[in-house]
């Protein structure tokens, strides 16, 4: 953790717990007056004394004071070398690939977010002549064998949209570089609070800060963590060039969001696992997918890699698409809309909303069933979140 100044220093021997990283990771306290959250500069430009003399910055693309002191939070909260922050998830994601020479080959989950999936599968295979191989990566022999001498980047999502299954961070890493391939997490539903993909030789986190991050579901934005400054400089590069940059007023609302992240995630994952369990035991309900139940197929796994289980989970309904429909229409404290991660309590229907990107034959093939219902549990009262859900079942 950088220092303030030396009051903090007698504390600077011993690693921060994620609760305190949240409120002093990357010493984000303006100098110049001593004010404890960073001023909005909205200045797009800055004066220079000479041709190429100025204090850091130069023009707001490449580098801005608010965004450099949440990117700085940021980076410490992943462990990585360097943070870059975006104007959203999906620019985050459009600029990392921008890594790759036209043609490599990508290996990427069958079952991940529909935005994803739809850059991947349609978007960059068109503009940039990317091939890509949808497998399921929970599986390290799928994805040993879609390896071929053109790959150069392994896409993991963990714990998965919307179906939470859990890859293994190690293993795939492992492989990945055992082949020369980069391997990117986007690490949107755990949060840095409860896994963090550098320690488990990821190269890139990825981030829709739109959810957890911001917290609040009034930003959108998005990062990238590399492991190496290097990485981060090429990345830094790009991110210019390409321009998706976050602005300094989301910059400022995602700092403020970070503050309270560990807080959240607690409460986040207190009351999905009550929730779960709730689920787990209805009669109208088929299958319900959480990684904090030990009858979840990686419960194992995600013990052992995540510090939670996160706010995430999706089940299915019995009765088909039109139970999930009657079922949505019922609910009065969860609200139905896209996005997740909030202090709110949201439902959504993958088939139709997140995953609309995805052709059914595929969605299908890859579990995203019609029955399903994902949803995004907030920090209201459990209780009261569970009386809802059951009213609703009816
Ligand atoms: C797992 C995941 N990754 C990436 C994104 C894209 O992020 P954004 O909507 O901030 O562009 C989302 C959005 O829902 C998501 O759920």
């Amino acid at each position: 953790m950088a220092r303030h100044s030396d009051k903090t220093s007698a504390g600077a021997a011993r690693k921060p717990g994620p609760g305190t990283l949240c409120i002093h990771a990357g010493a984000t306290r303006d100098p110049a007056t001593g004010a404890v959250m960073p001023p909005i500069h909205t200045s797009v430009t800055f004066a220079q004394a000479a041709v190429g003399a100025h204090q850091g910055w130069a023009y707001t693309r490449s580098g801005n004071p608010t965004r450099d002191a949440l990117e700085r939070c940021l980076a410490e909260l992943e462990g990585g070398a360097r943070a870059l922050a975006f104007a959203s998830g999906m620019a985050a994601t459009a600029t990392v690939l921008e890594l790759l020479d036209a043609g490599a080959h990508v290996i990427a989950p069958h079952d991940g977010y529909g935005g994803t999936f739809r850059i991947l599968g349609e978007v960059r295979p068109r503009s940039a002549g990317l091939r890509v191989s949808f497998v399921d990566c929970c599986d390290l022999e799928a994805i040993e064998a879609a390896m071929r001498p053109d790959t150069r980047l392994l896409w993991l999502e963990t714990p998965g949209n919307p179906l939470l299954r859990i890859q293994d961070l190690a293993g795939a890493c492992a492989l990945a570089r055992r082949h020369g391939v980069l391997t990117v997490v986007d690490n949107t539903f755990a949060t840095p609070m409860l896994q963090r993909p550098l320690e488990f030789g990821a190269d890139v986190v990825m981030h829709s800060a739109t959810k957890y991050i911001g917290g609040h579901s009034d930003v959108l934005g998005g990062f990238l963590v590399a492991a190496t400054p290097e990485l981060g400089q090429r990345l830094h590069a790009l991110r210019s060039v390409a321009g998706g940059v976050a602005g300094p007023f989301d910059s400022y609302l995602m700092l403020r969001g970070i503050k309270t992240l560990a807080l959240r995630m607690e409460r986040h994952c207190a009351n999905a696992q009550a929730v779960a369990a709730f689920l787990a035991g209805h009669p109208r309900v088929r299958r319900v997918h959480y990684p904090g139940l030990p009858q979840h197929p990686q419960h194992a796994l995600a013990q052992r890699q995540m510090r939670g289980f996160g706010g995430m989970m999706s089940f299915e309904i019995e009765g088909g698409e039109a139970a999930a429909r009657a079922f949505l229409a019922g609910l009065r404290l969860f609200t139905l809309a896209e996005s997740l991660g909030g202090v709110e309590s949201l439902a959504g229907y993958p088939a139709a909303m997140s995953h609309s990107a995805m052709p059914a034959a595929q969605r299908h093939a890859a579990g995203i069933r019609d029955d399903l219902v994902r949803l995004s549990i907030g920090i209201e009262d459990a209780g009261d979140l569970i009386a809802d859900l059951d009213a609703a079942l009816g």
